[in-house]
Order: structure tokens, then sequence, then C-alpha cells
């Protein structure tokens, strides 16, 4: 089948003009994820520990993270539903996908993509706290500076952002851009700039 030159246009990031610059390179990621995985590996030295993902925007950093760490780890997804517009959640979020692995006495690190509001985490504590793990803890690769109400708790973070709006690295607009290698401001429609 054949598709129209608009399916086929992939521009190169750099020429895209809803994307602005990078925020984190593809280098700064993998470095930085080397090193909080060697932090995890001392943390839970002689543990099993259980990474849940939420999907989709936490799967690249899931598979980096998970090989970043020497212990013998375990992989679990959920897929979540959140309510709310195109670039801001509302908090409510409905369980579309469940956990395959029971939690209780497992030691559960939840790995996140972006912590924004903290609204979305907030829920998915309290939800995985009621299954009775060992112990749960945060490891978040972005965390929007100053937009939480209340601090988050977060045991691992990987870096500090302002307050933009960002795709790449598994992180999307419309599940556009999930495969950039980078991550970039997004300043196209919807990004409020
Ligand atoms: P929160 O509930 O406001 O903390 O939003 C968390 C979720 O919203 C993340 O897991 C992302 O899926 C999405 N999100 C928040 N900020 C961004 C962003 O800058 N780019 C892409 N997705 C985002
Ligand atoms: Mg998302």
């Amino acid at each position: 089948m054949t598709q129209s030159a608009t399916d086929n246009e992939h521009p190169h990031p750099d020429l895209d003009p809803h994307l602005g610059q990078i925020l984190v390179t593809h280098d700064a990621i993998q470095r930085r994820i080397g090193e909080m995985g060697e932090q995890i590996t001392s943390d839970y030295a002689g543990r099993a520990p259980l990474l849940i993902a939420v999907l989709k925007g936490a799967v690249m950093f899931m598979a980096d993270i998970a090989r970043a760490i020497s212990l013998p780890v375990e992989l679990d997804f959920m897929a979540v539903s959140s309510y709310g517009t195109a670039t801001k959640t509302s908090g409510v979020v409905r369980i579309v996908k469940d956990l395959d692995i029971d939690l209780s006495g497992r030691d559960v690190i939840i790995v996140e993509d972006i912590v924004d509001s903290g609204l979305t985490l907030n829920y998915l504590r309290k939800n995985l706290a009621a299954r009775n793990p060992a112990s749960l803890e945060v490891c978040a690769l972005l965390l929007k500076e100053g937009m939480q109400k209340v601090e988050p708790d977060l045991r691992y973070v990987g870096f500090r952002i302002p307050d933009e709006f960002v795709v790449g690295y598994g992180l999307d607009v419309a599940e556009r851009y999930r495969n950039l290698d980078d991550l970039r401001v997004y300043v196209g429609p919807g990004s409020g700039h």
C-alpha cells in the first residue's frame, strides 16, 4: 500500500517547527541512568527488586534503568488512563491494565518518566501501597520543579527540569515523539508557547 507524502514525513527533529531546544541529551540521560543504577544496586544489595513502570511513557527509561541495575530485578507494567487535556493531568486515574505480579512482600520500585503535578504518582503510590509490598520507592527520570503542591517523596530523581512540556525518550504529545533519542522542549500546538 502506498502512503501519502504526509504520512511518510519524518523531518529531522532539528527541522520540526514543533520542537524546541534539546533539554537533556541522550548521552546525559545514559550517564545519569548509569549512576542511578549503581545507587539502586548498592541500596538493594542482596534483594531482588520489582520494577513497575507505567505504560507508555516510562518504557524507554524502564528498559535502560533495568539494565543499569546489577541485581536480579523483575519487571512489570501497568497501563492507566488519566483524565485531562493533552498536556495536563487531572489526577483521576483509571487502571486499564493491571500488574501480573503479586506485590506482597516485594521490594517495589515505581519507575516513572516524569513527575509534573505529582497527582498520577500520588494515586499510584496509594494504590500499590495497599497491596502490602515490603517496601515501596519511586525512581523518576524527570521532576518538574515547583509544580507539586506537596514535595513528592522520590527516592531517585534523574533530572530536575523547569516547567516546560518535554517530549522524546518515551514522552509523547498525542503519541508522537516517543522515539526521539534526546529530551526536547515541545513548542507546538497545545504547549502554551
Ligand atoms: P502528573 O500527574 O501531573 O504528575 O503527570 C504525570 C504524567 O503526565 C506523566 O507520567 C506523563 O505521562 C504526563 N506528562 C507530564 N508532563 C509531561 C511532559 O512534559 N511531557 C510529556 N508527558 C508529560
Ligand atoms: Mg503520558
